[in-house]
């Protein structure tokens, strides 16, 4: 592990090894039996629904997403998660597209529902990129977001916890990454100034179910944060809103 100053930057990183992450995801125990399954109790009853899947990797939520009756859209940085994706949804619609910039082939209020799984680290500007999906989320919708528990983060790489940095690691695949380490508070703000109010945290603690997949790592996530966190926000009442009504120049809030 080494730190870097600046930014995580455009590279699509994940194109280098997205049909590994395929093989690795799909039924691996902190993909599929840890942060689906709280992002997917999170999200509730999809039934119906639109759902936007930022960040879609090779779209195993969209196929989950999908056969729980939503209609998926769903983009992501590297055209080989995004081509893998259309391979395993085909009734979903996905594109290429970076969370650095405006998602402009998506009307504002046109979606109920966003999911935003284990990509917010490898965002520079999280507050421009929350506010974009804040926009092209329902006023009544809402915003589902995972990343990697900060604790654990700080427990691996040590240094200042509060400090925002960008580290670069070899994964145990070989998979290079360079990603945002920033404390729990940072992700709370980050939210707030895009309009978003925090519903629900988990901290991620296991599914009961996922200690017949493997008992150790079960046992040892659900006494250490050092997995994945899970978060439910709502766009904030005020958000968007003209300014007499957010300063309450009005009758009826
Ligand atoms: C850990 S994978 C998660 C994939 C998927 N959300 C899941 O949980 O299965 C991170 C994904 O974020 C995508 N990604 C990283 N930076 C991005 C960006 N700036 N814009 C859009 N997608 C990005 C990567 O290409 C990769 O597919």
């Amino acid at each position: 592990m080494s730190s870097v100053t600046d930014a995580v930057g455009s590279f699509p990183q994940y194109e280098v090894f997205a049909d590994d992450f395929l093989d690795h995801a799909q039924d691996g125990f902190y993909n599929a039996h840890y942060d689906r399954p709280a992002c997917l109790e999170l999200l509730g009853d999809v039934a119906g629904l639109h759902v936007l899947d930022a960040a879609c990797g090779p779209g195993l939520y969209a196929e989950e997403l999908t056969a729980r009756g939503a209609q998926v859209t769903g983009f992501d940085l590297s055209p080989r998660m995004v081509e893998l994706s259309r391979e395993r949804v085909p009734a979903g619609e996905f594109r290429v597209q970076n969370l650095a910039e405006p998602i402009s082939w998506l009307p504002d209020a046109s979606v109920d529902r966003v999911l935003f799984a284990l990509a917010l680290e490898y965002v520079d500007d999280r507050v421009a990129a929350l506010r974009e999906l804040r926009r092209v989320l329902r006023p009544d919708g809402a915003l589902v977001l995972s990343r990697q528990h900060p604790f654990g983060d700080w427990l691996r790489h040590g240094g200042n916890y509060f400090e925002d940095r960008v580290i670069e690691e070899v994964w145990s695949r070989g998979w290079r990454v360079r990603y945002w380490l920033t404390p729990l508070e940072r992700t709370c703000d980050e939210l707030r100034e895009a309009g978003f109010l925090i519903e629900q945290l988990r901290e991620g603690r296991p599914p009961a179910a996922a200690a017949e997949v493997d008992p150790e790592r079960h046992a040892r996530l659900d006494r250490e944060p050092i997995g994945f966190l899970a978060i439910r926000a709502v766009p904030s009442r005020t958000c968007g809103w003209p300014a007499e009504v957010r300063e309450g120049n009005h009758e009826g809030i």
